[in-house]
């Protein structure tokens, strides 16, 4: 069963422990430990099995989300943890006018995660990302206040 809970001063850490594993330029744990004094910040840490397996952190400003990153840990991936913290996102800042984010032109997996929950291609930004260098596709969701 999946869990969905705020980030908190318990599993910030292992927050951290998952984006390590998962991204070549990863946010330190000091950086996750200032996200939780960050008003504009929204992070989702799942559980599964009661191991913290994914997390997704986001900022809302004046009604505008954009997605920092969404990742889980190897060993959990395929079951539905990325769709549900998205889910819960979804739900929880539904008041707001759209949801944006970059991902790596070459990351299908998140491409379709996020194609499947309707957000469009809207731009590309050339050279985004180092280790290694790669093009950044730009996607956005547009809410409309819908639920
Ligand atoms: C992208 C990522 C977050 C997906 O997490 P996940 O928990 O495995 O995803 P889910 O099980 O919730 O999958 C939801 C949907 O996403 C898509 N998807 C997920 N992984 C996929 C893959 N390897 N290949 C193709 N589609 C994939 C599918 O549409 C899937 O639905 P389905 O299982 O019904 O086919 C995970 O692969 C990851 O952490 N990758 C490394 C970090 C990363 O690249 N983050 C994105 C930064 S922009």
């Amino acid at each position: 069963m999946i869990t969905i809970v705020p980030m908190n001063e318990q599993n910030y850490k292992a927050v951290a422990e998952i984006e390590a594993e998962c991204f070549s330029q990863p946010w330190s744990e000091k950086t996750f430990f200032g996200e939780l004094s960050n008003q504009n910040a929204h992070t989702y840490v799942a559980y599964e099995s009661g191991e913290a397996a994914g997390f997704l952190s986001v900022w809302e400003v004046c009604g505008e989300v954009s997605i920092n990153n969404i990742a889980v840990s190897e060993n959990y991936r395929r079951k539905g943890i990325a769709r549900a913290l998205l889910q819960k996102m979804l739900s929880d800042l539904s008041c707001a006018d759209s949801v944006t984010l970059e991902v790596r032109k070459s990351n299908a997996a998140a491409i379709a995660l996020y194609e499947s929950f309707g957000f469009e291609h809207v731009g590309e930004r050339r050279g985004f990302y180092e280790k290694p260098t790669e093009d950044a596709l730009l996607m956005t969701k547009i809410l409309n206040g819908e639920t």
